[in-house]
């Protein structure tokens, strides 16, 4: 039974007890207003064609994902309308009657659409207040076929989201001193392998919001995540020690770097713990995730492994990296640690 399901059901007015996850004294800060906030990286200005303007952005790009892993995107350039389309769209997916939705439920880590609740319902050993639709959209592109409209949608979405990929991993590999293309070569982006898969997060109206969880701490298995929500806020991320609560700018998208990013800095640009508490109101998040080709198998860049150091990570092939991570409960960075 999905979350959405059981809140729509039964007018539910506590936590069934299932759910309720060990939250401590001092996670319940995020209550609190705190007063950092993430940096903000303009991409009009990393795609300028003023290399000035493109160099300091470069310097902020690199700045952001050594101090936070975490940053703002504004002037990304994907269309408002093309972002509330996507919203709409995935949101009746989610209101789809269950029978609608049943094909994609109980299905495999590579099978093309993917719909369920928690992260691992068969390993959790708390269930999370969330359902989810994963679509694999590249290199091969899917889409479930109701609602009618998504299919179209999605594509657009998702082809607009891996060329802003692109594009910071340009700057990014710039940033490390390597050439632009550095890591879009070595990934497989170039050549059109590159693995994107669409994560669609629903957290419905939750009662007692403290005593549940959207997902717990965890980091992204890809190079990049790329993150928009639906106006209600919910992500917290790891920075110095502390939850601190993100409150995006209306219109800006939220990127994160992950493990095969950690994995290829040697340890440089570390992938960040984050999570998702829940609101009583219903929360949506639409993450891409970017990864290498599924066949690449990522080791730290020579370039970027100092003289008599040594890799700090073994390498693994990126299909393996999933399985292993979907083995297990969503909890840290437990993959990441698998390799060192
Ligand atoms: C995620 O970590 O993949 C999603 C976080 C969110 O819902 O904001
Ligand atoms: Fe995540």
């Amino acid at each position: 039974l999905s979350v959405k399901e059981l809140v729509e059901s039964v007018g539910l007015t506590s936590v069934p007890f299932n759910y309720i996850f060990n939250n401590t004294e001092s996670d319940l800060h995020y209550m609190l207003p705190q007063p950092e906030t993430v940096p903000i990286v303009d991409f009009s200005l990393l795609t300028s064609h003023d290399p000035d303007q493109r160099s300091k952005t470069i310097i902020q790009l690199g700045h952001a994902c050594l101090e936070w892993g975490f940053f703002m995107l504004i002037n990304h350039g994907v269309p408002e309308m093309l972002r509330d389309e996507m919203i709409t769209e995935t949101e009746r997916f989610f209101d789809l009657r269950a029978e609608d939705k049943r094909e994609y439920v109980g299905k495999k880590l590579f099978d093309p659409v993917r719909y369920g609740t928690s992260f691992n319902p068969n390993v959790d050993k708390t269930l999370l207040w969330r359902d989810y639709l994963k679509i694999h959209v590249h290199p091969r592109f899917n889409a479930p076929t109701k609602p009618s409209g998504f299919s179209k949608v999605l594509r657009e979405y998702c082809q607009k989201t891996r060329g802003i990929a692109s594009e910071l991993l340009k700057g990014i590999s710039e940033s490390l001193g390597l050439a632009p293309s550095y890591i879009n070569e070595k990934m497989g982006v170039e050549s059109s392998e590159s693995h994107q898969l669409l994560v669609a997060n629903m957290y419905p109206p939750c009662p007692q919001p403290e005593l549940a969880m959207g997902l717990p701490p965890h980091s992204d298995h890809g190079l990049l995540t790329i993150l928009m929500q639906n106006g209600i806020d919910g992500l917290q991320v790891m920075h110095k020690g502390k939850w601190v609560s993100i409150k995006p700018l209306p219109n800006a998208f939220l990127v994160n770097t992950g493990d095969h990013m950690e994995i290829l800095t040697n340890g440089k640009y570390k992938s960040v713990l984050h999570r998702a508490v829940v609101n009583k109101a219903a929360r949506l998040s639409i993450g891409t995730a970017h990864g290498p080709a599924l066949d690449t198998v990522v080791s730290p860049a020579t370039e970027l492994v100092a003289d008599g150091v040594g890799p700090a990570y073994l390498g693994i092939e990126y299909r393996n990296y999933l399985v292993l991570q979907q083995s297990k409960t969503l909890s840290g960075k437990s993959c990441l640690d698998h390799l060192r």
